[in-house]
């Protein structure tokens, strides 16, 4: 079976949401400047984040590989008739619950990947498709953003329960604010009874959160630069990547990594398609992404008071990376 593939997200909505984030972004007066992360996986951008998921220094992919591999038999008990994956990117990890879900004891029918970067979810949706062809999986993958389209999540799938993946510790990516909106606007598009799986990177010795968001080869650093060239191509800029320095910092208040990029020199830049001119300051620093870090208290609270219900809680032996299954309460 070919996978289904609605388009929430056309060419034109991207480009129009990119332009308003570059605008507001960019706005903001010297130091104060940000760049969101929505845009950094284009092509290339999703290879990096592939290749950072590799890195000896990025622990996360690893040990959350290894709680699936773990409980992928808890997780999908088989009641479960549908998967969402939400900022799917490839799904590699997902194989373990696709697997477990087709299984035996599965009674998996229909897989959902939903992502905002349309090229690596069709290819995605493609080698999923094809893999658990003979296991009768449908794929109806979705180019969408989470922050907008969650509501699409009542149409889809099967009789039965869902279960939403949100793994890789991308939850980390929003505010404590947007978090909140996040988890209510899931809560409200699934029924009582789905579920939620979700993967949280812990709080840990900084020295390792920051090696994890610097790491020594530089690919964490391109892939954050990577954001720059995608606004060149897309809103005919002329950033200079290289006249930028990549920066990650563990802010301790607020416990979470804060990715930035430093102008090594003053400099102006162009945005032509905005007719928008930005001048740095050498040392200029733009804040392009965060990841924040949890104890477990915190996101067990979190999901209460987003109305789910916390049914389990693993950890990888070493305490590095959690995964909670918890369930939308009626
Ligand atoms: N789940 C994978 C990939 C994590 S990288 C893993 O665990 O390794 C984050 C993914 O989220 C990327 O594929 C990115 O394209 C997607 N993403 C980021 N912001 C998004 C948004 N607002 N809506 C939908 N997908 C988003
Ligand atoms: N969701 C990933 C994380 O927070 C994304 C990520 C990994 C990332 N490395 C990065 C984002 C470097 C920006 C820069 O771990």
């Amino acid at each position: 079976m070919k996978p289904i593939i609605d388009v929430l997200l056309t060419p034109a909505d991207l480009a129009a949401a990119l332009r308003a984030d570059v605008v507001s972004g960019l706005s903001e007066p010297t130091g104060r400047r940000t760049l969101p992360p929505k845009w950094f996986y284009d092509e290339r951008g999703s290879q990096l984040f592939d290749d950072i998921t590799r890195l000896a220094e990025y622990y996360p992919t690893r040990c959350e590989r290894a709680i699936l591999e773990a409980h992928a038999g808890d997780i999908m008990t088989r009641d479960v008739s549908t998967l969402v994956e939400l900022g799917s990117g490839t799904s590699d990890k997902t194989r373990l619950l696709l697997d477990a879900g087709t299984g035996t004891s599965g009674g998996l029918r229909t897989f959902a990947p939903f992502d905002v970067s349309e090229e690596t979810l069709r290819s995605a949706a493609d080698t999923i498709a094809l893999r658990y062809q003979a296991a009768g999986l449908a794929v109806h993958a979705i180019v969408g953003d989470f922050e907008h389209h969650l509501g699409v999540l009542k149409e889809i799938g099967e009789p039965g329960r869902r279960l939403v993946a949100f793994l890789g510790g991308t939850i980390g990516n929003f505010d404590p604010a947007g978090r909140a909106s996040f988890l209510s606007q899931l809560a409200a598009a699934l029924a009582p009874g789905d579920r939620l799986l979700l993967g949280t990177d812990l709080v840990k010795d900084p020295a390792r959160l920051v090696l994890a968001y610097d790491d020594p080869a530089g690919v964490t650093a391109a892939f954050n630069r990577n954001v720059l060239s995608v606004i060149n191509r897309r809103l005919r800029a002329d950033f200079e990547p290289d006249s930028f320095d990549h920066v990650a910092v563990w802010n301790d208040v607020e416990e979470w990594i804060e990715m930035r990029l430093r102008s090594t020199r003053p400099q102006a830049v162009l945005v032509a398609d905005l007719a928008l001119k930005v001048a740095f300051e050498a040392g200029e620093e733009m804040r392009t992404e965060i990841s924040a870090k949890f104890r477990p208290e915190r996101i067990f609270d979190e999901l209460a008071a987003a109305g789910f219900d916390l049914s389990q809680w693993w950890t990888d032996p070493a305490g590095d990376f959690g995964l909670s299954l918890s369930c939308r309460l009626g």
